[in-house]
């Protein structure tokens, strides 16, 4: 009897996880809709100062897409990092590394149109539909802010700066599967599909 349900439990066992991997195969790429923010990059000086301001300082988005090791000490010499992304960053959920934000259109951000960067700011969701990782959250951007921050983003020179595909580990697949959301507005959460 006892020899029995041991044999039960494992094979269950053996099939709960199979399931669970095949299912987090099968769910490493799912696309969420959300709506494209109205926004357009302007080239107002004002507005870019205003968009390099939010981030080199308040948001900090350098400190992160900088290849720069010193990014302030840089900012002290009031000189501009570069925002040419591929910083790694080393998480549990793998080895992570951050987008090049110059207007390059290989390597850079160059290929996504402004509600699309946009849209990847506000709700998290990426240009082929998949969900930003969340190291972006909480910013909360109004469409002055957004503008500000596009149209200096537009403003700086475009780099030619390949940065390599994250390495997720089992955690980070898992996660991808089945926490990863994006921040879809309330009317459109239920449009999550695979
Ligand atoms: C804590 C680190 C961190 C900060 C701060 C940060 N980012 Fe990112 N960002 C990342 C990482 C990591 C990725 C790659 C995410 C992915 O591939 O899903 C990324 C991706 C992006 C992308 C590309 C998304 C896409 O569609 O592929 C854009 C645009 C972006 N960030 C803009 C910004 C802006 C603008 C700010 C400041 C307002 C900012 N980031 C602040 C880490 C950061």
């Amino acid at each position: 009897m006892a020899r029995k349900i041991i044999k039960f439990t494992s094979l269950f066992l053996l099939v709960l996880i199979a399931g669970v991997s095949v299912a987090t195969m099968l769910r490493q790429h799912l696309t969420y809709e959300a709506p494209y923010p109205a926004i357009t990059a302007s080239k107002d000086l004002v507005m870019i100062e205003r968009g390099k301001n939010l981030v080199m300082v308040t948001h900090g988005c350098v400190q992160c897409h900088s290849p720069v090791q010193n990014v302030d000490s840089v900012l002290k010499m009031g000189q501009e990092p570069s925002l040419a992304g591929n910083k790694k960053v080393e998480t549990p959920f793998g080895t992570i590394f951050t987008t090049n934000l110059t207007p390059d259109v290989k390597t850079g951000i160059g290929s996504m149109t402004d509600a699309e960067i946009a849209r990847v700011l506000r709700y998290g969701v990426k240009k082929n539909g998949e969900a930003v990782l969340p190291f972006m959250q909480g910013q909360n951007m109004n469409d002055e802010e957004l503008t500000a921050v596009i149209s200096y983003l537009r403003s700086v020179k475009p780099i030619e700066n390949k940065v390599p595909d994250h390495e997720f580990t089992l955690l980070g697949k898992f996660a991808r599967a089945f926490v990863l959301k994006p921040s879809l507005p309330e009317k459109t959460k239920t449009l999550a599909k695979n």
